[in-house]
Parts: C-alpha cells; sequence; structure tokens
C-alpha cells in the first residue's frame, strides 16, 4: 500500500521537500500504524525541512513532530485498530517519520489514546506547542506562584508563546506580552495578553545583574539575550520556563536573581518528557486547561507547507497551523 507525504531531500548540500508517494513499512514488534488526519507546523519541523544540522539523523526524511490521528494496525495489547490516538516528540520527526506523511509507524511507547472530549484537529491545534505550553505553565503553577504580579512572555506571537499567553490568562494571571511584532496587538489582546511589549524597546537597554522584579515569573520561548533580561526582572521566589532558542542559544546573568531573589530557572524538554506527564497534560488541557485555539489557528493542506516553512524560520509565525491530509 502507498501514502503520501512530504518527504525532504538532499541534492548536493541544498535540501527541499515534495509531496511523494512511500511504501507503507511492514508493521514491526512493539509498533503501531497510525492513519494520521492531522499534522501541526513547529519550529522544530521547519528545522527538519531545511537540513539544519543536527535534527535530523539522515534524509530522505519525513518531517512532523505531532500526529492525530486512528490505528490502522497494531502489535500491541493496549491499541487496537480504530482508536482515536495521539504522538508527539521523542525521535518522531528526527529520526521516525513523522506526521508531514499520511501514515506514521512507531513504537508504541510514544502513542496515548485522544482523550474523548478532545478532537484530532483540536488536539493538532495544541500539538508539541500546546503540550511545551503547558508543562512551561505547570512549573508556574506547581509552585503556587501568586496572582498579585504579571507573568511574562517571551515570542508571545509563536506557537508555544500563544498558547502560553491563552493558558496563563486562562488561568487568572495578569499576562504581559513580548513580541517583535508589535503590529500584531488585536491579536495579542484577543488571546489574553493585557500589556504588548516590543521587543526593541525591552532589549534597549542591557541587562542589569538584578533589575527590579516586577514580573511574578516567565514563560521563555527564545533565549539568548532576552531570556538574561527576564531573568534579571523576576521577583522573590519566581519560576522562568524556559524552552526555546529562536533568539539564540547562549546568555549571559548574574546569579543576583539566584541567590539574592530565590528565582528558579527551569528547563522544559516536552519532546522527550516521560509519557505519563504527557497524558497528564494532555487530559489538562482537555478538562480544566481547555483552550479555544480557533482564533489563532489556521489550517492548510500538506501540500501547501513549503512557505509555512519559510514563514516560520524567518520568525513570521503567528498562533498556530495546523496540516491536513488528503484531499479534504
Ligand atoms: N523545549 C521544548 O520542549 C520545546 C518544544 C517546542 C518548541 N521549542 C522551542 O521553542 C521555540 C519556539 O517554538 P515555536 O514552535 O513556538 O516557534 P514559532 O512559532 O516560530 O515562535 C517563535 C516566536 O519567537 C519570536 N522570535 C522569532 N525570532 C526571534 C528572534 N530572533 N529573537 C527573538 N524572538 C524571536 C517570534 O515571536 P514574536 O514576533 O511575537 O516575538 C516567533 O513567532 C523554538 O526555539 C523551539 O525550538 C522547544
Amino acid at each position: 500500500m502507498k501514502y503520501k507525504a512530504y518527504l525532504v531531500e538532499e541534492n548536493e548540500g541544498t535540501f527541499s521537500g515534495s509531496i511523494k508517494e512511500l511504501d507503507t513499512p511492514e508493521i514491526s514488534e512493539g509498533k503501531v500504524l497510525i492513519k494520521v488526519e492531522y499534522s501541526s507546523l513547529n519550529y522544530k519541523d521547519a528545522l527538519a525541512a531545511s537540513g539544519a544540522k543536527g535534527v535530523v539523523r539522515s534524509y530522505p526524511f519525513v518531517p512532523g513532530v505531532d500526529v492525530a490521528g486512528e490505528i490502522l494496525e497494531s502489535t500491541s495489547n493496549n491499541f487496537s485498530k480504530g482508536d482515536r490516538v495521539i504522538a508527539t516528540g521523542y525521535k518522531m520527526g528526527m529520526a521516525e517519520f513523522g506526521g508531514f506523511g499520511e501514515i506514521v509507524h512507531l513504537p508504541e511507547e510514544w502513542v496515548i489514546k485522544s482523550p474523548d472530549n478532545l478532537s484530532n484537529f483540536e488536539a493538532m491545534s495544541l500539538g508539541t506547542a500546546g503540550i511545551t505550553a503547558a508543562e512551561c505553565v505547570k512549573k508556574i503553577t506547581d509552585k503556587n506562584i501568586s496572582h498579585n504580579l504579571p507573568i511574562i512572555v517571551s515570542g508571545s506571537t509563536g506557537g508555544v508563546g500563544s498558547v502560553a499567553v491563552s493558558l496563563l490568562s486562562k488561568l487568572g494571571y495578569e499576562v504581559h506580552a513580548i513580541t517583535g511584532k508589535p503590529d500584531e496587538v488585536e491579536i495579542l489582546k484577543s488571546i489574553g495578553a493585557s500589556e504588548i511589549i516590543s521587543r526593541n524597546e525591552f532589549m534597549k537597554e542591557p541587562a542589569k545583574a538584578l533589575d527590579k522584579g516586577i514580573y511574578g515569573s516567565a514563560v521563555d520561548t527564545v533565549g539568548g539575550d532576552i531570556l538574561a533580561k527576564i531573568i534579571s526582572m523576576i521577583s522573590n521566589q519566581g519560576v522562568v520556563s524556559c524552552c526555546g532558542n529562536v533568539g539564540g542559544a547562549m546568555f549571559t546573568s548574574s546569579v543576583f536573581p539566584f541567590i539574592l531573589r530565590g528565582v528558579q530557572l527551569s528547563g522544559v524538554d516536552s519532546a522527550e518528557s516521560p509519557i505519563e506527564i504527557k497524558k497528564e497534560l494532555w487530559n489538562l488541557l482537555s478538562n480544566k486547561w481547555s483552550l479555544d485555539l480557533a482564533n489563532q489557528t489556521r489550517t492548510i493542506n500538506i501540500s501547501n507547507v513549503g512557505p509555512e516553512i519559510d514563514k516560520i524560520l524567518q520568525g513570521g509565525q503567528i498562533g498556530r497551523v495546523v496540516i491536513q491530509h488528503g484531499d479534504k
């Protein structure tokens, strides 16, 4: 049986993707075959599709770190044909062909049954961005951070950032959103930001060793100098959830926020989070933490993913992009 996929190929150091027909793999022991209804576009997928070093093991390759669909075939007692399932992260979209194909072949340990009250579309409007944002926010709620001071979010129009803004706002926090797209004030306000901070304005002055502690906590999706500045502005016992590096991998901080205010820098690696944590996050996102992302989600067919990859690499992503397969 054949299936369609967005296959990225390398030709003399140049990477390009196109829709190809591939052979459905024979199912192996301990694995499931999933018919993918929806995937989504994350920054990591764009890196995989553009041949960025250290993301994909070898090419030709099908990116896609997110899938929602149904079991086609299973060698596992835990899944039966027709079960609705979600898989995100681990080595999918890095070493195993991912959700930019209509079929994926995954170890059963990477897969969870979809919560009944979450459609495949809703699951992928969240996707890896959604569970990453939820894990970042949970670092803050687990520490019972008070609602007295605002929470600051960087990369706020992007996938992880926009879901974090929505979630924190739903949980009753005042959210201040840093963005490189100050024209997107309306969308950021509509998803729950009460103050919009221009990235250029925020970075006009370099980070101090210790600044006024005006934020209760933070979700940082960009890293680099912005992360350093955020850390210096966090109040006593606050948490900085750190998950991204679009703004740079390296940063310099003083020790003062940590030793004079007890600030906690808390890393998130949602791809490799234990499956039990992923289940807990999906349960939260389908119940108490459920979000209506309709205003911040666009749906595209897989055949149109090329320009979206360019856009996200240039930092132009706004909200979430859900990818659908087939001729719908
Ligand atoms: N650790 C994990 O578990 C995990 C999981 C998922 C994603 N990530 C990482 O999180 C980051 C965001 O992922 P995403 O999928 O949300 O990407 P995204 O949709 O592209 O969002 C990133 C946002 O960051 C801002 N930005 C872009 N370039 C920037 C720059 N040079 N300096 C400062 N800000 C910049 C932009 O928002 P504004 O214009 O609004 O500022 C952009 O929309 C990536 O680094 C990704 O690899 C990590």
